[in-house]
């Protein structure tokens, strides 16, 4: 029988994105998706007829646990720190008979870094080769660092095979329901908003950075390492369009904004961060802070990106 892979975010950016980047290596296999509202799944079975229906949300513990136990694998594309999910997800997995695994789709937001101050660049570089067993012991006071060591000690109790991934900025137009994700688009909308684009103080941060097809890939090779479908894929996240001050793609948009008269001015105001938290909650952590990862694990199993980089892709994102 073909595999079955249940799947959690199938509506969302990267969750949407994983549906045809796997059915274009294999088709056959089964992908249930979890979705919230009838609404929803009917929007997904429209783009995407073959794949199945589990109308719930992460809360829906018993959903969870059922449709865990009947996978061979688990990927958790919706709220990665919904820690209600990781362990109704474990329960199943453990209960089931096929050895499957959970793939939970993290963020690199736990090695965010404002060590120089906002906007200032920091010289650090998280890798998950070098830095491993300091990534392994953050604390409360880290992004995300409760729900991956959730996964990992429920993995370890259960005895249930895990892999976190955990991406930078994920950029690009994806081709699931939803085309776009936070980061670049809602600067974008923050640049039309107030006629004039902005850095956060000097904007001399660095985020890593990798597009939407290529984490999908990402995730579609650790499936197949999981089913052991095929000897591997290549893989590697993170690097490509990753070095680039951020204020190098802040400039590219509000000159393209400029140029299509989206904007009156491609020059960028310098904001504090109290100025830019005010446009957004988030644009400190987002815009003023860096996120500079290296994925050595995955480039020792020999993948590279394969998309466009950022700067490629934000002529795409103002259409
Ligand atoms: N996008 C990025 O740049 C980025 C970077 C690093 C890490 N990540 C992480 O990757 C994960 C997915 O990100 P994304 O950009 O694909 O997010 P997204 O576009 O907002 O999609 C989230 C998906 O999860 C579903 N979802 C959220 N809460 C749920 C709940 N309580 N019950 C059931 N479904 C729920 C959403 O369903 P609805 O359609 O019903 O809302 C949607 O399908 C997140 O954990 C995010 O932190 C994202």
């Amino acid at each position: 029988m073909a595999p079955r892979i249940f799947l959690t975010g199938a509506s969302g950016y990267v969750g949407g994105q994983f549906i045809p980047n796997m059915r274009a290596k294999h088709p056959s296999y089964q992908i249930i998706s979890l979705v919230r509202t009838k609404e929803t799944g009917e929007k997904l079975t429209s783009k995407y007829p073959s794949v199945q229906i589990v109308i719930g949300d992460l809360d829906s513990s018993s959903l969870l646990v059922e449709q865990s136990k009947l996978a061979d694998v688990v990927i958790q594309a919706a709220d990665c720190d919904h820690l209600n999910a990781i362990t109704c997800i474990m329960r199943g997995l453990s209960a089931g008979a096929r050895n499957a695994p959970l793939i939970q789709l993290s963020g690199a937001a736990s090695v965010l870094d404002i060590c120089n101050g906002v906007g200032q660049r920091s010289p650090r570089v998280w890798d998950d080769g070098v830095d491993l067993d300091e990534i392994l012991s953050f604390d409360a006071t880290h992004v995300h660092h409760a729900s991956d060591k959730l996964v990992f000690s429920e993995g370890k109790k259960h005895d249930v095979r895990t892999a976190i991934v955990a991406p930078p900025m994920i950029y690009g137009r994806g081709h699931g329901i939803k085309e776009w994700s936070m980061g670049l688009p809602w600067l974008v909308g923050m640049f039309k908003n107030r006629g004039k684009g902005f850095v956060v103080g000097e904007g001399k941060t660095i985020v890593s950075s990798i597009h939407v097809r290529d984490i999908a890939d990402v995730l579609v090779y650790f499936a197949e390492q999981a089913l052991g479908a095929e000897d591997g894929g290549r893989v590697e996240w993170g690097e490509k369009g990753g070095r680039v001050y951020f204020f190098g793609h802040v400039d590219v948009i509000a000159r393209e904004m400029k140029g299509k008269g989206m904007i009156e001015t491609a020059e960028l105001d310098s904001l504090t961060s109290e100025e830019a938290d005010q446009l957004h909650p988030w644009a400190t952590f987002m815009y003023g802070s860096n996120m500079r990862i290296c994925a050595s694990r995955l480039r020792g199993l020999g993948w590279t990106p394969k998309q466009p980089g950022v700067i490629e892709t934000v002529f795409e994102m103002l259409e």
